[in-house]
């Protein structure tokens, strides 16, 4: 009998990832996209896009995005990205995204689309509002992952159902043009409890660039005082800190900060929880939450606005992200047109 499976793709492991320049970062994107680009930027090749095509989706000021794009390059710069070793670019620079998501157009289905829940949560009641752009965002997505051949795509929780979409459309594309193997299956790169920040205003809702509170949110720019007050207000419940992880269970708030502690202290729920467990919240554990934070933010911050002080060295890093990027779309999309049948074949 024959092997009816789909050849499994033989290339090397490779990583793509990318943030839209819509508004200031937040320790959501920190701790589950920047501080895993980083930590990956050593075991493999990696691909850090700005996606700027992506955030036009919704209404960004022109020159608002131009500095915004700037903003979040030297956020990945910050946070320890090397230009050495991590190509770091902007997605407009790289036409090639926009021509192989045309064809991915053509591969996806209007029903995959239609499941998106993201589209769904930004929409609301207004679909008929929404840019057409918004709507086939997730399939710029997949462009952006497989013109690379992306093996590794490091993301918060909230991107796993567009993931599985660009395995779907990479799983098709090699399917209906018998190219089996052609592009990855790309697998995410979300576990730790570091990959689901929630507000800090209501523990059911994702900590987001989005939401009209700037208190549900720590910026990557807010100051100290900022961040000790935000962490003092948080909303936690009556109860003191459970003694154990099963106890953070109906309990978002309290499991929120207890996960974010563990995050950026490099520890599980469990250990934080024998430090702090069975005590108030505002007893030790907010302040020690606190000062950790502004530890581990600071840096960061002072050296985001020394790159910002020289915007010149940004764009440098920019450009020269953007030409190696294209030396690697290229011939991969050059291959996917002829598969395809593009003249001249
Ligand atoms: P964006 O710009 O909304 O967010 C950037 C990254 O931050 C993660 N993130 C979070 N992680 C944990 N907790 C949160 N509250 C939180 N909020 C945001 C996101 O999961 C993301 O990793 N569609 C993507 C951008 C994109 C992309 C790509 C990502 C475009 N093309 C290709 C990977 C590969 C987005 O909207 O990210």
């Amino acid at each position: 009998m024959t092997d009816q499976r789909p050849a499994a793709y033989a290339g090397p492991k490779r990583v793509f990832s990318g943030v839209q320049p819509s508004g200031d970062l937040h320790l959501g994107n920190y701790l589950g996209a920047l501080v895993k680009f980083v930590a990956l930027q050593d075991e493999m090749e990696g691909l850090y896009c700005v996606v700027d095509q992506h955030a036009i989706t919704q209404w960004q000021e022109p020159a608002k995005l131009t500095a915004q794009t700037r903003e979040i390059a030297a956020a990945y710069l910050a946070a320890g990205l090397d230009p050495a070793k991590a190509i770091i670019f902007p997605q407009s620079a790289v036409p090639q995204h926009t021509e192989l998501a045309w064809i991915f157009q053509c591969v996806a289905r209007v029903g995959w689309l239609d499941r998106m829940t993201q589209f769904k949560d930004k929409v609301g009641k207004h679909k008929e509002r929404a840019s057409v752009g918004l709507y086939t965002y997730p399939v710029l997505q997949a462009a952006d992952i497989l013109l690379y051949k992306a093996t590794h795509v490091p993301v918060g929780e909230d991107q796993m159902q567009h993931l599985e979409l660009t395995r779907d459309i990479a799983a098709k594309f090699n399917h209906d043009f018998d190219a089996p193997g052609f592009f990855p299956l790309a697998q995410p790169v979300a576990e730790g409890p570091g990959a689901r920040i929630m507000s800090l205003r209501d523990g059911g809702a994702k900590m987001s660039k989005s939401d009209s509170s700037d208190q549900s949110r720590i910026n990557l720019t807010d100051d100290a005082d900022a961040i000790a007050a935000k962490i003092r207000k948080a909303k936690t419940d009556a109860e003191p800190l459970p003694q154990t992880v099963e106890g953070l269970a109906g309990r978002p708030e309290a499991d929120n900060l207890v996960g974010i502690f563990a995050a950026l202290s490099g520890q599980t729920k469990a250990q934080v929880l024998e430090t702090f467990g069975g005590q108030g919240f505002g007893q030790n554990f907010k302040p020690a939450l606190a000062d950790l934070l502004i530890a581990r933010l600071a840096p960061v911050s002072a050296r985001m606005r020394g790159f910002l002080a020289d915007p010149g060295q940004i764009d440098q890093i920019l450009a020269d992200g953007a030409e190696r990027a294209r030396a690697l779309a290229e011939p991969v999309l050059t291959e996917t047109r002829r598969i395809v049948g593009f003249w001249p074949g």
